[in-house]
């Protein structure tokens, strides 16, 4: 049979979807009823169109998505960033293991960036040998592929490739939310920021074509997407390496041309190298959203060295200053890490310093988390535990004041907002987000879901709106 089977890549998994679709539809004839899959996203963006991809091959052999672990197919698609990340995923895995003894024929995947470290994959080999299936981040597109494997095989199957240079295009992809997705606009990352993991997991940095970015943003468009949101782990290097170089400001005036496509993001942009193309290319082009997501990581220019992020707090700060004075309603957001090693409480102080400076609209705060491999979990003076919760106490602290002032600025005005979902706990109320990525409550039906409407903004809720349909 394999015979048939082409080399290259997509046909390849294509020809692999349809010898799955037969084998899953005689399953689905002996069960007597639907087979379905469950997948459990942890991490980034990254993670969560990774996970889309996941679906779309899925969806294409026939199963269909339920939204609980009972399912036929259960994939974890695990995130390495912090060390609790995988204590979490160890515990879950626990579980899924104890239910599989009563369910013989269900499968097990597990993949993502914590598949890249091999000491993870041995502890899956030795501990949780009920896993059917192990992939990393470079090779989701073969899922195809080493499911038919598996079901041709008695043994666990792993497939981890070290890194690669190869961007496999034209996969098919079910998207989370019908109105908006994510898409890669390059992959890995060269940084090498010391405490960060993702260089390791995600290997080396490669932009896409933009034509074939435009082409699968036109696709997704007519078949109903109105926002996208370009993925990278530092866009601004984006098309650097490319045989025809462009810059990610060019890319985003090229994405904006698209008709139909009503509302762009981009995560994320490094501080280092956020050129004034692309303020000025946010500035004229209101279907950029006012959203930049700006990771600081730190406030003292002592401890930035150390991280490797090349800014210094003024760098920064003057940086914030420029987006500011171009792009006056922007929203600010950042990550900030509390703890690094090394960190006094002057350098914390600067961290501060800058958080009360700039008044994020909202910040994600990490207590810094010693990835082996990684330079900085050999530095000296780790931060002992005590100290660095209070710090991130008083961070938090020091953030909610900065977003109480931002959020609420808006009051009184009648904005657009894209509608996203009926409000979990109330739900004669629906959730939408505007331009600037603020959440907005207001009464409202679910035939709202995915359209853009305007909505008067009658209170500020600190992090969020409440807002009336106009
Ligand atoms: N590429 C993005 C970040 C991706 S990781 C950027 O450069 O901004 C997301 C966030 O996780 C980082 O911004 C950082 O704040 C946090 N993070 C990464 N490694 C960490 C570690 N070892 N401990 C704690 N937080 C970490
Ligand atoms: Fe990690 Fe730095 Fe790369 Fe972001 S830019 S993914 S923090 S190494
Ligand atoms: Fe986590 Fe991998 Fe994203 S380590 S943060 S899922 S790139």
């Amino acid at each position: 049979m394999d015979y048939m089977i082409p080399q290259e890549e997509p046909e390849r998994q294509y020809a692999y979807i349809r010898l799955l679709k037969d084998i899953i539809a005689d399953k689905k004839n002996t069960a007597g009823r639907e087979l379905t899959y469950h997948i459990q996203t942890f991490g980034c963006q990254m993670n969560a169109r990774d996970s889309e991809k996941l679906a779309g091959i899925l969806e294409e052999i026939g199963y269909v998505e339920t939204d609980t672990e009972e399912a036929d197919f259960v994939i974890y698609n695990t995130c390495s960033v912090r060390e609790n990340a995988n204590t979490r995923v160890y515990g879950r895995l626990g579980h899924l293991g104890a239910r599989k003894k009563h369910r013989r024929d269900m499968l097990i995947a597990i993949c993502g960036c914590m598949m890249q470290e091999p000491d993870e994959i041995e502890k899956i080999k030795t501990t949780y040998r009920f896993v059917d299936i192990v992939f990393g981040t470079h090779n989701i597109f073969k899922l195809a592929e080493l499911i038919y494997d598996r079901l041709r095989s008695d043994g666990m199957i792993i497939d981890i490739w070290k890194d690669t240079d190869r961007i496999v295009e034209d996969i098919p992809n079910a998207r989370k939310y019908s109105f908006k997705t994510g898409i890669n606009i390059m992959f890995g990352c060269n940084n090498f920021c010391s405490y960060c993991i993702v260089p390791y997991v995600r290997g080396r940095e490669r932009s896409r074509e933009p034509k074939e970015i435009i082409r699968e943003i036109e696709k997704m468009v007519a078949d109903g997407v109105k926002e996208v949101m370009l993925l990278g782990q530092n866009v601004n290097s984006y098309g650097k390496t490319l045989d025809v170089p462009v810059s990610f400001a060019a890319l985003l005036s090229e994405v904006a041309e698209i008709d139909g496509l009503e509302r762009i993001r981009f995560m994320t942009p490094h501080p280092k190298d956020l050129s004034d193309e692309l303020i000025q290319v946010m500035a004229k082009t209101p279907k950029i959203c006012r959203h930049i997501h700006l990771p600081l990581q730190s406030g003292s220019s002592r401890i930035l060295k150390l991280m490797n992020r090349r800014y210094t707090k003024e760098a920064y700060l003057e940086l914030v200053r420029r987006i500011r004075e171009s792009l006056p309603d922007v929203a600010l957001t950042t990550d900030i890490i509390v703890g690094f090693p090394g960190e006094t409480e002057e350098d914390f102080q600067d961290t501060l310093d800058v958080v009360r400076q700039v008044e994020y609209d909202s910040a994600f705060t990490f207590i810094y988390s010693k990835r082996t491999g990684t330079p900085a979990a050999s530095m000296d003076g780790q931060v002992p535990e005590e100290i660095t919760k209070e710090r991130f106490d008083r961070l938090l602290a020091a953030v909610s004041e900065g977003a109480r002032k931002r959020c609420g600025l808006d009051v009184g005005k009648i904005l657009p907002v894209l509608v996203e979902e009926v409000n979990e706990q109330h739900p004669e109320l629906v959730t939408g987000r505007l331009s600037n990525n603020t959440l907005v409550h207001f009464k409202g039906d679910p035939s709202l879901i995915g359209r853009i409407v305007d909505v008067k903004l009658n209170e500020s809720k600190g992090f969020y709106y409440i807002g009336e349909l106009k």
